[in-house]
């Protein structure tokens, strides 16, 4: 029998490689799990040009799949009273932008429980991803409104949410 450092147990090695392999595929299930759930939004390549343009114009140029199509059809239905604002474009443009958003919006669990006035910001989703963020941050000098959603996700325009690179002004990476 071999010797042994005191305390020590022989370990059966083939064991011991199965055991690594499989926390090993478990870390790697919970590292692709919160990058899909913030990547989920991506801004399709087929993006109309009067989208950027009319709807980037004083926001974020919002992804599609943040909001299901019945709230697409409300918000491109009421463009002259848009959030106090007049965001109307002409007949064409508007139809061009809101069929292509209705193509892309959310669908399946992701597309419940949408605020009657569209609100990305109101969604059931919106609002548990965001428990972590306080009332004080939402309105401090550099975000402004929970809308301005490149204040923390650096790759907003993109539709790149990913938690990982979340930057809050002012407190640098929360919520892990
Ligand atoms: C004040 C900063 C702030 C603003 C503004 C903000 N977010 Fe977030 N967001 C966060 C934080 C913090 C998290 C949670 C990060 C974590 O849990 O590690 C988060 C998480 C998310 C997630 C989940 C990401 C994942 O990987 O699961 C999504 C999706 C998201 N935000 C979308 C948006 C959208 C869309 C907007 C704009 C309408 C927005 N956020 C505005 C700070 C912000
Ligand atoms: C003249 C400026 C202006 C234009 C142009 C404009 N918006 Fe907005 N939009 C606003 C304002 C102001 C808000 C409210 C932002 C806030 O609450 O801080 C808003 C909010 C939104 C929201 C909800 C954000 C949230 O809080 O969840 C969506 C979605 C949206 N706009 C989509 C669009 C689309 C689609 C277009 C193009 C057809 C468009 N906007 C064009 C000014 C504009």
């Amino acid at each position: 029998m071999r010797p042994r450092l005191p305390g020590t147990r022989p370990r059966p090695c083939g064991a011991d490689l199965r055991a690594v392999g499989s926390a090993l595929v478990l870390v790697l299930a919970a590292l692709a799990a919160p990058a899909q759930a913030g990547r989920d939004a991506r801004m399709p390549a087929s993006m109309p040009a009067e989208y950027a343009s009319a709807c980037g114009d004083c926001h974020l140029a919002y992804p599609p799949a943040l909001l299901p199509a019945g709230a697409w059809t409300v918000l491109m239905s009421g463009l002259d009273a848009h959030f106090g604002t007049d965001a109307q474009l002409d007949e064409a443009a508007r139809a061009r932008v809101a069929d292509w958003l209705r193509g892309h919006a959310a669908t399946g669990r992701r597309a419940t429980a949408t605020a009657s006035d569209g609100r990305i910001t109101r969604t059931a989703r919106f609002t548990r991803k965001h428990r972590a963020v306080g009332e004080s941050v939402w309105r401090s000098p550099d975000v402004r409104t929970p809308a301005n959603c490149a204040a923390c996700h650096p790759r907003a325009d993109q539709g790149d949410f990913d938690d990982d690179d979340v930057r809050v002004p002012g407190h640098g990476r929360i919520g892990r």
